[in-house]
């Protein structure tokens, strides 16, 4: 039996079906350097699949039958993809089947931002509503009709324009390496430089790959750069963002708030001020997080890791490059 060792996230009922076919071990909030039980199976392994396991030259040089990892996300930032061609070994992940789920969750911490959403709810339940009409100091700011930035216009940030567009009749400006024709036609989207954008945007929303380029690209420069009145998203990683440039911005009135699904270190530390800025509304990397669509990817990096460890071509390889020096070896 192929062995496969499975690391922080997969649903249920997909660990259990492979277990049916896979000596299977699943381990949560280890330390992969450190853990015993968990360096030992890496010796033997086949597969790994999983969320966010760093998987690096030091980690391979302890797994010398690896065939495949199988992220249990879309984003990769945590493989370094290069080694892992070197050595001839796939890896996949799962794009698509959570588009519209991560693009809803960005959109509503958005619009609870500028409305103010979690502060109200907040506001009612600890008994503060005593007049019929809550005042001034509690108003939002509109969304609609206004400018929204993206940055990285990948198949999310097109289903974030999507809802932008054509359900809050908000412009759409976009800031990527390539542009991209069908935001464009159907969206009305407007290629612009990073600079522009910041600029002129009501709300700049990151959506970009966490990669070596992108790492700390929004920093002291570019929140200066953006409106006073204007509020940033993040739905990419923690680490795009210079996080103590931020918290600066929010805490010098550079900009008006801010909605955060990431951050540079998850869990979050208690004591990061972020935590207590009432414009500030956090949620915890949630993005892809319906019962429908982490069934849905759980099943799909099942697919690529089943496929792969049968010797076939898995439908979402990383870098297909990888493909040719495997089928080699067959
Ligand atoms: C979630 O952040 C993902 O990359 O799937």
């Amino acid at each position: 039996m192929k062995k496969v060792i499975v690391y922080n996230r997969l649903e249920k009922p997909v660990l259990e079906r492979l277990k049916k076919n896979y000596d299977v071990h699943f381990f949560k909030d280890i330390d992969p350097k450190t853990n015993e039980d968990f360096l030992q199976h890496l010796q033997d392994t086949d597969g790994i699949m999983g969320l966010e396991l760093n998987v690096n030259k030091e980690l391979l040089d302890h797994a010398p039958n690896l065939k495949i990892v199988s992220n249990v996300s879309v984003g990769y930032n945590n493989l370094d993809v290069e080694e892992l061609t070197k050595r001839g070994i796939l890896a996949t992940n799962t794009p698509g089947v959570l588009n519209d789920t991560v693009a809803d969750t960005i959109f509503g911490i958005l619009m609870a931002a500028a409305r103010r959403i979690p502060e109200l709810d907040q506001y009612v339940k600890s008994g503060n509503w005593q007049t019929a009409v809550a005042g001034p100091e509690y108003y939002g700011t509109d969304v609609h009709h206004k400018k929204l930035g993206i940055i990285g216009m990948g198949r999310i940030g097109q289903a974030i324009a999507k809802r932008a567009h054509l359900g809050f009749d908000m412009d759409i400006l976009y800031h990527t390496r390539t542009r991209k024709q069908e935001a464009e036609e159907k969206y009305h989207a407007t290629h612009c430089s990073l600079e522009g954008l910041l600029k002129q945007s009501d709300f700049v929303c990151l959506m970009t790959p966490l990669t070596p380029e992108t790492e700390g690209m929004i920093g002291k420069k570019e929140f200066e750069l953006m409106k006073k009145s204007a509020f940033f998203v993040n739905g990419s990683r923690g680490k795009t963002v210079v996080e103590k440039e931020l918290i600066s911005a929010l805490q010098n009135g550079k900009i008006a708030g801010a909605a955060l699904d990431v951050f540079d270190q998850e869990p979050i530390q208690p004591d990061n001020p972020l935590l207590t800025m009432k414009n500030v509304v956090t949620t915890p990397h949630v993005g892809s997080s319906t019962a429908e669509t982490e069934r849905a990817m759980s099943e799909l990096a099942a697919k690529n890791l089943e496929t792969g460890l049968n010797g076939n071509r898995p439908p979402n390889l990383i870098d297909s490059s990888v493909w040719d020096k495997v089928k080699q070896s067959f």
